[in-house]
């Protein structure tokens, strides 16, 4: 009997020419969830991820760095085993397309689709933008120039390879048409067909090495590297075994899922089924393409300095929170803004108004009422309602999380919270403490609020595992004696641990922090060359000299100031108080903006404003080191 068929799920391999943003976390934790999720379910798993290494950018970005191309796709590579281990992912293998048992795939791939004539030698004619390194053809253009970079291009004819993909249009699209569930979501089926609908080309497979050295050989010209799509598709097969270990390959192969961002949906849905059909090998059941995130708004880009390092997030409010607000806030497969209000009012509703007090009460009242022992179940007819709807919920989350619908699966798990709250305001367990008769109706009703922990519990393992596994072990289990998803996993008798809060609530101070901790997309350009002096000139700006000093009352923030400049003493309101103390202050030399229109703040007039600078929430007021007096003009 052959072994048992593994649930294959997949992240794209990332290129190692930039750092790791919120995209690549995003795909990976989507996978990881579903991994975990089939791992928590019986299943064998096998997850899969890694770094794309060839190719014209990761040689050019070693070059600017200085760096030979070998040292550096080792060491961003690396930057991205490390990031994964930071976000608890549990991939079961990370691989890279430079190692040679993914090259010697790679090479065997391409020597069988020779042989058996699905590789052949033409000339190719195309317009070729040299900077870009990029064959275009003439509909590609713009205005004759390179649709990339805008440059000019030159009519180059070259001999390359060529994989004969257009052969397998019309099987592709018969198959996408017989196989619903083959590309997701629907709208990404219907773009591939739509694009299906033009006449499919052969797909050109090489590069002359001596234009681009970086790639691995075709086995049969080695004047030429094998493109490097071509190349990376083919990790999915070299990982699990292709080639080389039949045994592990067949209890792999094919993938359950390719989870993919909607702008490689292409190359995953044409031109890789259409490898793998000519091959003779199976293709993958689905393939997922997940939305963009924008951030505050705006495309994620270097240029506009607003890409969201994943970690800083990680560390300011925490991985699990970080891993759930991404699946829990956009549905997947469509586009979302990633924004620092977005992620506090998450953490705050669903993790520590909801979930987490759910649990924190649940304990506490066992704490109280049962000395922290898990009651018994006498069956009375709320809590045979409870049973119900925790288990309808579970069913409803399964299935959502099997459709990769992770919002839904998550609004789910928090709808049950809504359900197990009411269900505790509804019975009044503290009334219930008071009345000798009612005894066995309270350990129902804790014993109800205790087990929907459990099942709560079980739902997040997949998406917060630490989170998840504080919360059990606080209920006297842990992940691996969490049960099954049944009502009455939860053992009478069984001690809890209550601990911390799972989730502390973000409060005004710590909002603060994470919001100084995201990055400022830089300040939007008037036109293409930034303000005019004449608009900076609009601006009074003048140094002054604080005089005196008190804080607003029924105020923790603002300080009521008096500053002399020279020419005049003018009273100002500022934000500083959690910074600095009002004796701290006198005497200060400050830089205000002098033609502000006056405001009252908290009552109290203010006609100007102190500039300082926000350093991870905390304010550092702008001055001068050396003497100066008041109301000098800044410029
Ligand atoms: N190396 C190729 C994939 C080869 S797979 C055989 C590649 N790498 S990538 O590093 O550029 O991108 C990886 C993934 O990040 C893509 O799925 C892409 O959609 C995703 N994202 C990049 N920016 C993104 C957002 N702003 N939002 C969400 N995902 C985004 O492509």
């Amino acid at each position: 009997m052959g072994k048992e068929k593994r649930f294959y799920i997949t992240t794209p391999i990332y290129y190692v020419n930039d750092v790791p943003h919120l995209g690549h976390v995003y795909t990976t934790v989507a996978a990881d969830v579903l991994a975990r999720y089939h791992r928590l379910n019986g299943r064998k798993a096998f997850f899969l991820t890694g770094t794309d290494e060839h190719g014209q950018k990761a040689e050019q970005a070693a070059k600017e760095a200085g760096h030979t191309t070998q040292a550096h796709v080792d060491f961003h590579s690396d930057v991205f085993r490390q990031l994964w281990k930071k976000m608890n992912i549990s991939n079961d293998d990370f691989i890279r397309t430079t190692e040679e048992r993914h090259k010697s795939v790679v090479r065997k791939v391409l020597q069988t689709l020779y042989d058996k004539g699905e590789i052949y030698a033409d000339d190719y004619e195309g317009w070729y933008c040299v900077p870009d390194e990029r064959f275009w053809t003439e509909k590609d253009l713009v205005e004759g120039n390179c649709p990339d970079c805008g440059r000019k291009v030159d009519r180059i004819t070259e001999k390359n390879y060529f994989f004969k993909m257009g052969k397998y249009q019309q099987w592709l699209i018969d198959h996408i048409k017989t196989h619903d569930d083959f590309i997701h979501p629907p709208s990404r089926r219907n773009e591939v067909l739509g694009f299906l609908a033009k006449k499919l080309g052969d797909l050109c497979i090489s590069r002359p090495k001596a234009r681009m050295p970086w790639g691995i050989d075709l086995p049969f010209d080695s004047e030429y590297v094998c493109y490097v799509w071509f190349d990376a598709l083919l990790n999915y097969v070299s990982a699990p075994g292709y080639a080389s270990d039949d045994q592990s390959f067949a209890s792999i192969w094919p993938a359950d899922v390719h989870l993919i961002g909607k702008d490689i949906l292409t190359t995953h849905s044409v031109y890789w089924p259409t490898m793998l059909k000519a091959a003779g090998l199976d293709i993958p059941k689905k393939i997922f393409a997940h939305g963009w995130w924008t951030v505050e708004g705006q495309k994620m880009s270097k240029s506009i300095g607003n890409v969201v390092e994943p970690v800083k997030v990680a560390e300011v409010i925490g991985v699990d929170s970080f891993r759930y607000f991404l699946l829990r806030e956009v549905p997947f497969g469509l586009d979302g803004d990633f924004s620092c209000d977005a992620l506090i009012s998450r953490v705050n509703v669903d993790l520590a108004n909801n979930l987490g007090n759910l649990h924190s009460r649940t304990l506490k009242m066992l704490e109280k009422y049962r000395d922290s022992k898990i009651p018994e179940s006498h069956g009375g007819t709320e809590i045979g309602e409870l049973e119900k709807t925790a288990e309808d919920a579970y069913k409803d989350y399964a299935n959502h999380v099997e459709n990769l619908a992770f919002n839904k699966a998550f609004e789910r798990m928090i709808s049950l919270c809504d359900t197990v709250n009411k269900f505790i305001d509804g019975n009044e367990p503290w009334k219930l403490a008071k009345d000798d008769s009612k005894t066995q109706s309270l350990d129902d009703v804790l014993y109800g609020a205790a087990e929907s922990l459990r099942i709560l519990a079980r739902m997040i393992i997949p998406v917060m595992p630490e989170t998840a596994n504080n919360m059990l072990e606080q209920l006297g289990l842990d992940t691996d004696r969490c049960g099954s998803a049944q009502w009455g996993g939860l053992q009478p008798g069984t001690h809890i641990k209550p601990g911390d809060a799972l989730f502390p609530r973000i409060d005004d101070k710590k909002a603060k922090i994470i919001r100084s901790a995201m990055p400022a997309p830089k300040k939007e350009k008037e036109g293409a060359g930034g303000i005019s002096i004449d608009d900076f000139k609009k601006i009074d700006l003048r140094s002054a000299v604080i005089v005196s000093a008190e804080a607003v009352k029924k105020s923790k923030r603002l300080l009521k100031l008096q500053v002399d400049l020279g020419y005049e003493k003018r009273q100002l309101v500022a934000g500083i108080a959690e910074n600095y103390k009002p004796e701290d202050v006198i005497g200060k030399k400050v830089i205000i903006v002098a033609n502000l229109k006056p405001a009252k703040i908290m009552g109290v007039e203010s006609n100007g404003m102190l500039l300082a600078a926000e350093d991870n929430g905390k304010l550092v007021l702008a001055g001068f080191s050396e003497d100066v007096k008041g109301g000098l003009s800044i410029s």
